[in-house]
């Protein structure tokens, strides 16, 4: 997938519209990440990072009735739709959305007590993310962040050419290791459940691909992006046990 081939780009936000998240994940896991983390301040200042349509955004709202959360994206419909699902769940007055990237973050240091970022540290290279958000933190801060591993050392070619695109993905002992070289102390880490990818992601992803493809009839370029995506998910139907997305929650040490 080229995202500088404006065709391609259109193609894959159309299977990328109107999805309840976009990316692995869910609101158990979320929650269990959220109670490794700890206790937090009595109104916590919260930035949920690569926010995507926000559905871990509106899930850290309703766990944290309390936090004032800023979240942001690259995307600006994303952050549209942030703003609209803040609507429906009367947060609008505490929850702030906007496009941002998250290598040059507009936050003075020591701005928040909880950084989130799922699926999307990768992005920046999960070293590059977790140094330059530390400064971030304030004093007893945590992060946490999901990252895609490998589960097993020998995956096959049809997995290996699926995850071409992300070539410095690498195991959950890795990434351990990463949060304390990065100056972090783990708190804990687990894998999420392969109903976060096959009914909170895959499913309405797979729905998608099933009502748009008509669209594309006889387009060969923008079957190819459909295929890729259809790929991306056949893939994990079968091989999901050579890999997935671990939890990583973490304290500024
Ligand atoms: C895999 S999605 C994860 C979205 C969301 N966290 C979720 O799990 O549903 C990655 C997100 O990163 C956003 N993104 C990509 N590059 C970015 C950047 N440089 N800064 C901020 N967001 C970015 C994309 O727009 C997309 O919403």
């Amino acid at each position: 997938m080229d995202f500088d081939d404006p065709k391609q780009r259109s193609v894959f936000f159309d299977v990328h519209t109107d999805l309840p998240r976009e990316g692995p994940g869910n609101f158990d896991s979320t929650k269990q990440a959220l109670t490794l983390a700890g206790e937090l301040p009595s109104s916590p200042r919260v930035l949920d990072i690569a926010c995507g349509p926000g559905m871990q955004t509106i899930d850290l709202a309703k766990l944290l009735p309390t936090a004032i959360i800023t979240a942001v994206d690259f995307h600006a419909p994303y952050v549209k739709e942030v703003e609209r699902r803040a609507a429906a769940q009367g947060a609008t007055d505490r929850v702030v959305a906007m496009v941002g990237d998250m290598a040059d973050l507009p936050f003075a240091p020591a701005s928040f007590d909880l950084i989130w970022c799922e699926g999307a540290a990768y992005i920046m290279g999960v070293e590059n993310a977790l140094r330059a958000w530390k400064p971030l933190l304030r004093a007893n801060g945590k992060l946490a962040i999901t990252e895609a591993v490998w589960l097993r050392g020998d995956p096959p070619s049809r997995v290996r050419r699926c995850w071409l695109e992300y070539p410095a993905m690498k195991d959950v002992a890795f990434n351990r290791q990463l949060v304390a070289t990065c100056g972090y102390k783990l708190i804990g880490d687990f894998l999420l459940p392969k109903s976060a990818w096959l009914d909170d992601y895959y499913g309405p992803m797979q729905k998608r691909l099933d009502t748009i493809k008509d669209r594309y009839r006889g387009d060969r370029a923008a079957q190819d992006v459909l295929a890729e995506s259809q790929e991306e998910i056949d893939v994990y139907r079968t091989y999901s046990d050579y890999y997935g997305y671990v939890f990583l929650v973490m304290a500024a040490a």
